[in-house]
């Protein structure tokens, strides 16, 4: 598990579960490339690093077509990358009819689109280091059983797992495996915008569903780092899922 040697570029690393695995990676050894569109908390949270083994980057990953050139630009000054994990998203609470095509493609495009624009720049040569890598998603159990209400959120986290499967094969042969972290509720800002939506029985009810209780984001900051480190180096195109028991029944 130990991650020294290693780089690591994390989205979405100025809040929740982002941050929580920026800081986990750190922990291990690694070192971070933490990037958020937030510049502030990216700031607070990144900015000071006495040890120097992490940089952070402000860009909006709503900037797809621009996602292979900037990680281009930050690796040719900063060396390549052994390791990617895409936490940023946004999430969607609407009834379908409701849903706006703006929010909808923004959704998709942070959730799905980014990931593979991110694995489009990271299979680049002269970005991830020439030993291989590994790419970790982070989708969400919404992908994987149906919620009323999140019909834009599933989509988006549905197609990582097809992502991560078609790539896993693709990248075999240059050691780079890809794989994804669904994970069931956690306690995070973007739970909390989305807790506000809910009635307390909604609340009480999803609480009710995870046996063993809400996740933490150091819950899945554990499977994150599992899956990019050395210790998962047989496991690709699959899906870790990290979610309290929500979707054992
Ligand atoms: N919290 C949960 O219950 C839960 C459950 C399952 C999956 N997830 C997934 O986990 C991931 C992390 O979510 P979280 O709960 O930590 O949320 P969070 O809101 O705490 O963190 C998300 C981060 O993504 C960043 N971000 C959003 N849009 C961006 C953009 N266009 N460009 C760059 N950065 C952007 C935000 O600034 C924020 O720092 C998301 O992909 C989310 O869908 C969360």
């Amino acid at each position: 598990m130990g991650l020294a040697g290693h780089k690591i570029l994390v989205t979405g690393a100025a809040s929740g579960i982002g941050l929580a695995t920026g800081r986990l990676l750190r922990s291990l050894g690694a070192s971070v490339v933490a990037v958020d569109y937030d510049e502030s908390r990216l700031a607070h949270n990144w900015g000071d690093d006495p040890t120097g083994g992490s940089t952070s980057h402000c860009f909006d990953l709503l900037n797809t077509e621009g996602i292979p050139a900037f990680m281009s630009d930050v690796t040719s000054k900063e060396g390549t990358l052994s390791g990617l994990v895409h936490a940023a998203g946004l999430s969607s609470i609407s009834p379908t009819r409701l849903l706006t095509p703006a929010r909808y493609r923004d959704v998709f495009s942070v959730n799905a689109e980014a990931a593979l624009a991110l694995l489009r720049g990271f299979q680049n040569r002269s970005v991830c280091r020439e030993t291989g890598g590994s790419v970790v998603f982070i989708s969400s159990v919404i992908g994987l059983v149906g919620s009323a209400g999140g019909s834009a959120y599933a989509m988006s986290k549905a197609a990582l797992s097809g992502l991560a499967k078609s790539a896993a094969l693709e990248y075999a042969p240059r050691k780079i495996r890809v794989n994804c972290v669904a994970p069931g509720f956690v306690r995070t800002a973007m739970y909390e915008q989305n807790s506000r939506l809910w009635s307390d029985a909604q609340r009480e009810q999803i609480e009710a569903a995870h046996p063993l209780g809400l996740g933490t984001p150091e819950d899945v900051a554990n499977a994150a780092a599992f899956l990019v480190a050395d210790a998962a180096r047989w496991i690709t195109g699959t899906v870790l899922v990290c979610d309290g028991g929500y979707t054992a029944s």
